[in-house]
């Protein structure tokens, strides 16, 4: 991740984050629209998870520059998917989701070239979060 890679990411999300309540609203709005099959596997009041998708967002462009802390709290985030149950095939669903909506909320500052920088961060997230529901998946937790 080149330095201009991450200044645009931080940028943009400071144009993403002061609305960030209405960007996880409009994602899970979304996401159910075009796949209704994913509902089930969330709770029936969705409060507590848009939060946390909202701070999950906010850790990632955080830690750009923390690429260890970062792979680490993604493995973290990706086995406790394997234990919800997330298919791999879900990843894009979700990045093409989010990647729609922030580019409704950034409006006339979003680009072609933000949409790919995103889109290259999500495949990023992704692919760590996969390494880490793999590696639950082989070594189930305890809990
Ligand atoms: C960009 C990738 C993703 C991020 C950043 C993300 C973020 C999160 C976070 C932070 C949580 C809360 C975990 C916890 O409470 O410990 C969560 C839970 C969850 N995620 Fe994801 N997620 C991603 C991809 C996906 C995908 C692809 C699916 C598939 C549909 C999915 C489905 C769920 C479900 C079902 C829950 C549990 C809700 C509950 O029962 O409380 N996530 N996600």
């Amino acid at each position: 991740m080149d330095e201009k890679f991450i200044r645009r990411i931080e940028d943009s999300f400071s144009l993403l984050a002061p609305r960030g309540e209405e960007l996880v609203d409009r994602f899970y709005a979304n996401l159910f629209a075009r796949n209704p099959e994913l509902r089930p596997l969330f709770p029936p009041d969705m409060k507590n998870q848009k939060g946390k998708l909202l701070a999950s967002l906010v850790l990632v462009v955080k830690n750009l520059r923390k690429p260890e802390t970062l792979r680490s709290a993604l493995l973290d985030l990706g086995a406790r998917h394997e234990e919800i149950g997330t298919r791999h095939e879900h990843y894009p669903v979700v990045r093409d989701t989010l990647l729609d909506v922030m580019g409704q909320i950034a409006g006339d500052d979003w680009s072609n070239q933000l949409n790919s920088d995103w889109a290259a961060a999500l495949d990023f997230v992704g692919s760590v979060m996969i390494e880490g529901q793999k590696a639950a998946a082989i070594s189930p937790s305890a809990n």
